[in-house]
């Protein structure tokens, strides 16, 4: 198994101190597995329990990865935001009465930058066979705000990758090593979207492929 470094987890969660977020999720895998998974944040199950992807979305996932002979424990899973945003919301009930609770919400793009240094930690140790992001902000943390899923979901993709070169840093730069990535949807897509099934299931095939050939 992989271990992020305390100094790593202290210092994510030194940086997103201030933000609305709640918990953090260390990424959890072996090292060299076969995918590196890229989501966006944890969501509320995900900052109970300490682990990723292991709610409503984390159920999806599995089913995709069992789709190409794979389990959750051989493959490394990660986000670009390691604690969960929130929102404040109202939810009146029947009876008229007013409750207010967190709500899941996406990370910004401030959000995204006090935890790079994580990421970046992780995409220099984990060495991965492929990157597989889930959905727009893993793959436009690692490609940039003009990549999108809708357009390269299912591409096998060899570039380098966006990370910050310093702590005082508010912008990336690109890596001078290049990554294989392919990217495809979150699997809570098909919660909002059911035909995004169709995609997924297309995309992991790719996936599954890929992974075969380059056991070859
Ligand atoms: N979505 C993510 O991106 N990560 C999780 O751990 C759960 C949902």
């Amino acid at each position: 198994m992989f271990e992020l470094p305390d100094e790593l987890v202290t210092l994510g969660m030194k940086r997103i101190e201030g933000f609305p977020v709640e918990g953090f999720v260390k990424g959890k895998g072996p090292k060299n597995p076969t995918i590196m998974l890229i989501g966006e944040a944890p969501g509320e199950n995900e900052a109970i329990q300490g682990i990723p992807f292991v709610g409503r979305a984390g159920n999806e996932l599995v089913k995709s990865l069992a789709s190409i002979g794979l389990t959750r424990d051989n493959v490394y899973m990660t986000s670009a935001v390691r604690s969960r945003p929130y929102v404040w919301k109202e939810k009146k009930a029947r009876n008229g009465e007013i409750t207010k609770r967190k709500y899941n919400r996406p990370p910004t793009q401030q959000e995204i930058i006090a935890h790079a240094p994580v990421l970046d930690y992780e995409l220099t140790h984990i060495a991965p066979t492929v990157i597989v992001t889930l959905g727009n902000v893993g793959l436009q943390r690692l490609l940039g705000k003009d990549a999108k899923v809708s357009v390269l979901h299912g591409q096998l993709i060899e570039h380098e990758v966006q990370y910050l070169a310093s702590l005082k840093e508010t912008k990336f730069i690109w890596s001078d090593e290049k990554y294989i990535i392919i990217p495809t949807y979150h699997p809570a897509a098909v919660f909002y979207r059911p035909s995004n099934r169709d995609y997924l299931e297309e995309d992991w095939k790719e996936i599954g492929k890929y992974i075969a050939s380059s056991k070859c």
